[in-house]
């Protein structure tokens, strides 16, 4: 899909880029761009990074998309299919385990600096919407109360706050969901 930016470092712009589906030859560009907006973070506990292995499972498995400035990647989004593991989102959300199957997480959007300020989270989840898998009834995600900017693409995106509760090892986090 092919979308123009209209902002590129804060400033006016007209910049053509392309939202794809993405694959495990996208794992080192993912993990570079992970790295560089977390390090960039001015509260970086607000994001749980993963490792270059997990990333290329994803790529390989679930369901990521990547925008591309040509070779350039500037955001990512990635929705994971967890079935019936403790990782699946459902879990917390009171969803009995027969059903985790059909439940898929949101794992994280990123967005690089320079791109920030034209609504790719929320565009690349609505990129992945028509390609999520058959048989998938609901989406939850997990976001920190005090990332603001996360919460509000979330929240217009259709998610709605389901709880707060400790996670990743004692993070503070609302849980959401979506209903498809
Ligand atoms: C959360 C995130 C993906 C949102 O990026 P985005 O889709 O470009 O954000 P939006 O287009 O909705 O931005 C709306 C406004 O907030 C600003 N904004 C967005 N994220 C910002 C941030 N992290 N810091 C400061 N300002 C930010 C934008 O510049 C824009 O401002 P404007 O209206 O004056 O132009 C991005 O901030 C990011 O990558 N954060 C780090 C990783 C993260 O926390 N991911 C979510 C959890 S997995």
């Amino acid at each position: 899909m092919e979308l123009i930016l209209q902002k590129v470092c804060g400033r006016s712009a007209q910049l053509p880029i392309r939202l794809r589906r993405c694959g495990p030859a996208d794992a080192a560009a993912f993990f570079a761009l992970q790295n560089e907006v977390r390090a960039a973070m001015p509260h970086p506990e607000q994001f749980v990074p993963d490792t270059l292995e997990n990333i290329t499972a994803y790529l390989r498995e679930d369901l990521c998309i990547g925008a591309y400035d040509g070779e350039r990647l500037g955001a990512y989004f990635i929705l994971r299919y967890c079935g019936r593991s403790a990782h699946n989102y459902a879990a917390f959300l009171g969803v009995p385990r027969e059903e985790w199957e059909h439940w898929a997480n949101a794992d994280s959007a990123v967005v690089h600096p320079d791109w920030r300020g034209n609504g790719l989270q929320r565009k690349l989840l609505e990129a992945a919407l028509p390609l999520v898998r058959p048989g998938i009834v609901g989406i939850g995600a997990t976001v920190s109360p005090e990332n603001q900017y996360s919460l509000n693409n979330a929240l217009a995106c259709g998610f709605v706050i389901a709880d707060r509760r400790e996670m990743y090892g004692g993070y503070d986090r609302y849980l959401l969901k979506k209903m498809l």
